[in-house]
């Protein structure tokens, strides 16, 4: 199941989803967690030094390792210099599982606080609103259009605030997309813009309520997303202390805090999984990036890179 945490900058995102991760990990769930925001702060949200997302190698600073791997023989992409970050998976192509050996993991991921990481690097000021940004979640992109997971599988990615999220496609990729909202009007006013988004493509948003002080904060976040708060984290001073350098053992998070984690889970849980769905929403975002930009910058038309009849899900793997 892949899971997304959204929502507005200092929403609490990446506490979240480090926390969701965590809690998975600790059930022994297979697992893998992923940074594609523009600040790396999952890491140390995991329990690891500041600056390892400085020393982690990156899924943006690896695009050919990637697309090499991932291309396989599939005859339909011709080199890995056509290989855009929508292209997807056909008859040839590799696919990856939650949890194997293969040379993206090898080298990507690694292992923080007990959960299997993988960033996609840092981002220079001079990056942002360009192509180099995009390409570097485009990493991530590709990733997941190539993941097949099953049920109690889980991969988690910490995303950019707000709708920088739009860019590109990825935010079709997730079976279940959390949105973290503190009780307050620009928090709410995030959820609406991105529900607004999200809604074209029949992506269902959940709200998860997050530094909520008591039942007047819970009112008010009801009061603006009704039935799409599933549940809400407290202001929590497990969570301060983590932000001290104390990161705790799992299982002292505060019982409420560990119950919302766990409906998290049930949520996600509940979501029949539509591999039909999530195809033809990466062969959609594909044609777009391809007449967009994708056919010039490769200088051939690249939806001949889709074969119409391969749809991804466990079916597909052919090991
Ligand atoms: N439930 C909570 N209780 C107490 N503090 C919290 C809680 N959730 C988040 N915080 C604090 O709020 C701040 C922002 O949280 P976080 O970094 O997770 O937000 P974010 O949405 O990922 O932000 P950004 O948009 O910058 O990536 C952090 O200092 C974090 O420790
Ligand atoms: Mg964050």
């Amino acid at each position: 199941m892949k899971i997304a945490f959204v929502g507005k900058g200092g929403s609490g995102k990446t506490t979240l989803a480090a926390l969701l991760a965590r809690h998975l990990a600790a059930a022994g769930a297979p697992l893998l967690a992923v940074d594609a925001d523009i600040n790396q702060h999952l890491a140390a949200a995991l329990g690891g030094s500041p600056d390892l997302a400085e020393v982690q190698p990156s899924l943006g600073d690896h695009l050919a390792l990637i697309k090499e791997y991932l291309r396989g023989d599939n005859s339909r992409i011709a080199s890995v210099e056509s290989m855009v970050k929508t292209t997807p998976p056909g008859p040839g192509s590799r696919l990856v599982r939650v949890v194997e050996d293969n040379p993206i993991y090898a080298a990507l991921v690694r292992e923080v606080g007990g959960v299997r990481l993988a960033v996609t690097g840092p981002f220079a000021a001079e990056d942002l609103g360009v192509s180099c940004y995009h390409a570097k979640v485009g990493a991530v992109e590709l990733l997941l259009n190539h993941l097949v997971d099953g049920a109690q599988e889980y991969v988690v990615v910490d995303m950019t605030a707000g709708a920088d999220s739009f860019a590109s496609g990825l935010f079709t990729r997730f079976d279940a997309t959390f949105l973290v909202c503190e009780p307050t009007l620009r928090s709410v006013g995030v959820y609406r813009q991105y529900v607004g988004h999200a809604r074209e493509f029949g992506v269902a948003v959940h709200v998860v309520g997050n530094k909520v002080e008591g039942p007047s904060d819970v009112e008010f976040l009801r009061g603006h997303v009704g039935d799409d708060l599933v549940t809400w984290v407290g202001r929590s001073a497990y969570v301060r202390a983590a932000e001290r350098g104390a990161v705790r053992p799992i299982d002292e998070l505060e019982p409420p805090n560990r119950a919302a984690l766990e409906i998290i889970r049930d949520h996600t849980d509940m979501v029949d999984k539509d591999w039909v769905r999530f195809t033809r929403l990466a062969y959609e975002f594909h044609l777009r990036n391809a007449a967009a930009w994708a056919n010039d910058r490769v200088g051939a038309d690249l939806a001949g890179q889709i074969a119409p009849d391969f749809v991804l899900g466990p079916h597909a793997l052919v090991r």
